[in-house]
Formats: C-alpha cells, structure tokens, sequence
C-alpha cells in the first residue's frame, strides 16, 4: 500500500473514476464536471491518495481558496471528495489522507481548513469543530418581478457580467473571470438571473 501522497498525471482518469464509481453512482455526470475548478490536472499537487498498485483505497483534494471579509482576507484550505474504498473501511485509510491534507493545508500557510459534512463526530476526531450550517430554499411560486426586471432561467449568461456583481460583495472567496466561465458550465444547475433593459 502507497500514500498517502499525491497522485501522478497518470493516475489522474483512474483518480476521476474511483470517485465516480464511488460518489456519483446515480448521477449521468462526472464529479470533474461538478467541481471545475478542483478537478484539473493543474491541480494534482493538492489531491491526496492511498492505493495498492491496482486500484485506488482513499481519496482527499483540497483547494485553496483566499476569502475576503471586512475585517480581513484569510487564506483557507478547503478539503472534499472524502472517501475510503468500501471494502477497506475503518482501517484508519480516511483519517491518514485528511491528516495528509492537513499537513498541505498548513505548509500553504492557510489560516484554517474547512468542509462540509454531516459526518460531525468522524471529522471531531481529526480536530475539526462545527461552524455553521447549510440552508437550502425552494422557491415553488413564480418569481413576481417588480420593475421590468427579465428573469433568465439559463446559464447562458455572460460570465462577465455574473463576475462583475459577485466582485462587490464585502465577503466572499476570491474568484476570477474563467472561474465563473467554468461554473457555468456544471450540469444538473439551474441559474436564475434577473437583468434589466
Ligand atoms: C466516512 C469515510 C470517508 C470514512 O473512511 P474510513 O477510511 O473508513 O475512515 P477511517 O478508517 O480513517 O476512520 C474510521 C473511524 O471513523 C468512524 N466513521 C466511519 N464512518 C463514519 C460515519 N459515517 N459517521 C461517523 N463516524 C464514522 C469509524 O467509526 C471509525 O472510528 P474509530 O476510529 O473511533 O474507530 C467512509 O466511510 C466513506 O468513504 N464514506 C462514504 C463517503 C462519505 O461519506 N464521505 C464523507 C463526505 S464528507
């Protein structure tokens, strides 16, 4: 057994199928499509693996991700895409790659680490504390626009313009033109924008 360490370009299509066959078995789309940005081979430095010469056992990436707020800008290492191999679990593979990425996350000078679970007593023992929940919000009603706004429900909308109103808020990671560009393109979104004449 190798790792944890970072993948090889080589092992990158065996790294996107793992999680694939392994995270998304009901989905039509690949978990590279989902995260754009993370999945890249520019990227390889900062996934995090344990394998056999065969196959892939567990998988971590992290991505670094600078954040502003109005007090300051913290550099903050995200972790996802967690997952053992399921017939190689509870022999202490997942925590041994998240440590790994720790030690990354902490060598890139990152302020902290962040990731989102619900798997709270399994990321407690590796240092991890809960800050925060998600809230998602179904909109069932048509949207009743006031103002002659034009509601798009498509994504193809100018990522320039998606950037420019995104680069105003007072918090938020900081992100760039072609990263928008990239979102965009995830499948299974839906975007709603509103844009006057
Ligand atoms: C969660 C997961 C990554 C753990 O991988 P693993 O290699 O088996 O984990 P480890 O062997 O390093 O750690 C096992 C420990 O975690 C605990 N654990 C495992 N799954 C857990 C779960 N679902 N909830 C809470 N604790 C869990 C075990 O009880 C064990 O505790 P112990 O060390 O006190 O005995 C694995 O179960 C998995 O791939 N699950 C499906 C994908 C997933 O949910 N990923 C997390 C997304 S945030």
């Amino acid at each position: 057994m190798e790792g944890p360490r970072a993948p090889t370009n080589t092992e990158y299509t065996d790294i996107v199928k793992f999680l694939d066959t392994n995270l998304r078995q009901n989905s039509t789309w690949s978990v590279a499509d989902e995260y754009p940005t993370v999945f890249t081979e520019h990227n390889l430095h900062n996934f995090r693996i344990i394998k056999t010469p065969d196959e892939i056992l567990s998988h971590a990436v992290i991505k670094p991700l600078l954040t502003k707020t109005r007090r300051a800008v913290f550099k903050v290492g995200c972790i996802g895409s967690v997952i053992t191999n399921e017939k190689h679990r509870n022999s202490g593979l997942s925590q041994n790659v998240i440590q790994e990425c720790l030690n990354e996350i902490k060598k890139q000078d990152c302020d902290f680490a962040i990731l989102w679970s619900n798997l709270y007593d399994f990321y407690r023992k590796l240092g991890f504390e809960l800050a925060g929940s998600e809230v998602s919000l179904l909109i069932d009603k048509p949207l009743n626009v006031k103002n002659n706004f034009k509601i798009l429900d498509s994504n193809k909308v100018d990522p320039q313009a998606l950037y420019r109103i995104y680069s105003q808020h007072s918090v938020g990671a900081v992100r760039n033109l072609d990263d928008f560009t990239k979102y965009l393109t995830i499948p299974n979104s839906r975007l709603y924008t509103a844009w006057t004449s």
